[in-house]
């Protein structure tokens, strides 16, 4: 197998590109952009830039033909590149906010059947290929929830490294009383660790079954099961608020692309430029 030692793009991408005859094969598309390689493999929807770095590690990436072990090799448009064995391009990020409903399954597919989030999305297949939901809503939960193909942004905005806040409306069975909610800001104790929000209050001074809550970790059932060690069950619980967007403007089951400005600001929030 050819190997590429090189550093960036010295003689060794050049002898690379030699080697597989020049330029792309017939019928695959132009990229219009290239840049450091685990980037690349990143915008290709393959993985996380860090993943990314791990397969160059493996000796699974190759470039016109020749394996590539630097992270930081600069890949041209013109350059082919190879993923075990499979030729990947980056696409167009996609970025949709979604107002989920009730009943639906937060995953890409579902086994059963059962209305997935992405069902939701009407737009061509080939323009929901590679969408995936940022974090997991339970069944019946509503509210904001972000879909992309970005998976470094994802990757980021899921890791509790980040600290991305999450704002949910809890509506309960029974009153919650003021030190329950005392409690849940200073900690609860669950079977995966205490859990702590970081803001809770009651919404409207005469009721006493609805709080907000904010938290910035994303356990699986996690506002659910701090209520429920308290004794309440959760009749209804929203997501109101993730990072900088909220369902505002959104009818529940429908979804709009974010704008140019919010994608900033996400970005901005788990570190990227
Ligand atoms: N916490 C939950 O319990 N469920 C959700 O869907 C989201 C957060």
């Amino acid at each position: 197998m050819a190997e590429h030692k090189g550093k960036g793009r010295g003689r060794s991408r050049g002898n690379a590109r030699k080697q597989r005859g020049g330029g792309r094969p017939p019928g695959e598309p132009k990229q219009e952009e290239g840049g450091r390689l685990n980037k690349y493999i990143a915008r290709a929807g393959v993985c996380s830039r860090r993943n990314a770095d791990a397969l160059i590690d493996q000796g699974l990436v190759k470039v016109n033909d020749v394996v590539v072990h630097e992270y930081w090799y600069n890949v041209t448009p013109e350059d082919v590149v190879e993923v075990n064995g499979r030729v990947i391009s980056p696409r167009r990020f996609v970025y949709l906010m979604l107002n989920k409903p009730k009943d639906t399954i937060t995953t890409t597919k579902d086994e059963r059947g059962r209305r997935t989030v992405i069902d939701l999305i009407d737009l061509p297949p080939e323009a929901r290929a590679g969408l995936y939901p940022v974090g997991r809503l339970d069944r019946d939960t509503l509210g904001v929830l972000l879909l992309t193909n970005d998976g470094e942004l994802a990757h980021r905005l899921m890791h509790p490294r980040y600290e991305v806040t999450k704002r949910y409306l809890v509506q309960t069975k029974k009153s919650i009383k003021p030190h329950e909610v005392e409690q849940l800001k200073e900690g609860i104790s669950l079977d995966d660790g205490m859990a702590r929000a970081d803001m809770a209050a009651y919404v409207d001074s005469a009721r006493r079954d609805e709080i907000g809550l904010e938290i910035h970790e994303g356990r699986n059932r996690q506002v659910r099961r701090m209520l429920e060690a308290l004794g309440h069950d959760v009749i209804r619980l929203e997501r109101v608020m993730y990072g900088n967007l909220t369902t505002v403007g959104v009818r529940r089951g429908k979804w709009r692309r974010l704008t140019a400005l919010e994608v900033r600001r996400l970005r901005k929030l788990v570190h990227l430029k």
